[in-house]
């Protein structure tokens, strides 16, 4: 009997652990759970026996991988894949596959419920804004940012957007204004989505020679990564552009500075919260299970990321 590991140190809301427990027990697998667990360890001592993996953004490390040698796939349950150790796994011939699209329109609610929250001043009783009528820049237009458009749209937002990956054609159906380049997109807006994946090309790329193009107020939403700003540059916008806000769904690492020298102008997660709905954990959850089992007895390789 295949052996499915549910790895997750974030847990899946109850239904969708069900939700993956009922796909996997149809096809005959046996579901082990290892969910809130506290260090690599206990994740590696799981993973010893596992013919499959699903996880979130739990670190599949090279040992990991080494230490499960019946291990086939990872399926990472959601789109960023920067948590898998990809060269590992090809060289142990197991795939790993994301489940892309599945949890994006709870990442896409996410911005704009933190971009309310910021226009309103934090709900702190003074006088705020409204995002109707001001300009959104979405640093990619793949599916978190389809959804944060059409979101935004419905606020009244004027949207605007650059994808090297994505037709021109189908950002303009969703309503998305083209520009040619990044910089020309934080040139023309007030409020920034970054939804761009954290990868060699995009690490450390969000610098100052971009932020200080943002129109004047400017707010920074990042729900991608930490990894994607660069600190020092963040850390300079924030001395220099006094109409500058920053929202992220997590901290970054100068988190502490900020909030000594600039309160009221930042709001972070106190852990990852784009994916923490029970809709997302469902789709992406079952999705997943899924995956594992086309994979096993179709050879399904959809979604594949590491090939
Ligand atoms: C993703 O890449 O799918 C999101 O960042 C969600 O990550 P999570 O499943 O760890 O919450």
């Amino acid at each position: 009997m295949k052996k499915i590991l549910v790895a997750t140190e974030k847990p899946f809301a109850k239904s969708a652990v069900e939700g993956i427990a009922g796909v996997l027990k149809e096809a005959g697998y046996e579901l082990i759970m290892l969910e809130n667990y506290k260090s690599a360890g206990d994740l590696i001592a799981a993973a010893a026996g596992a013919d499959a993996m699903i996880v979130r953004s739990d670190l599949v490390t090279k040992d990991v991988i080494d230490s499960a040698p019946q291990l086939k796939i990872v399926v990472r349950a959601g789109a960023g894949y920067d948590n898998v150790d990809l060269a590992a796994a090809s060289e142990k011939g197991v795939v790993v596959m994301n489940t892309p699209g599945q949890n994006s329109n709870a990442v896409a609610e996410l911005a704009l419920g933190m971009m309310v929250y910021m226009a309103r001043n934090q709900f702190n009783g003074t006088p705020g804004t409204e995002l109707r009528g001001k300009r959104l820049g979405l640093d990619a237009c793949g599916n978190v940012g389809m959804h944060i458009a059409r979101i935004a749209r419905g606020f009244g937002m004027e949207v605007y957007g650059y994808d090297p990956f994505v037709e021109k054609s189908s950002m303009e159906d969703a309503g998305i204004k083209t520009v040619d380049s990044v910089g020309e997109l934080f040139g023309v807006c007030n409020y920034m989505s970054l939804n761009i994946p954290a990868n060699k090309d995009t690490i450390r790329t969000i610098n100052f020679e971009l932020l200080q193009r943002m129109s004047k107020p400017a707010v920074l939403v990042n729900t991608a990564r930490k990894e994607v700003i660069d600190e020092d540059s963040l850390l300079r916008m924030f001395a220099e552009r006094p109409d500058f806000k920053y929202v992220a769904d997590v901290a970054p690492d100068c988190s502490a500075e900020i909030a000594e020298k600039y309160p009221g102008r930042y709001f972070f997660t106190p852990k990852k919260m784009g994916a923490q709905t029970s809709e997302a954990n469902n789709n992406a959850g079952v999705a997943a299970a899924k995956q594992i089992v086309g994979f096993f007895e179709k050879d399904d390789r959809t979604f594949q990321v590491n090939k």
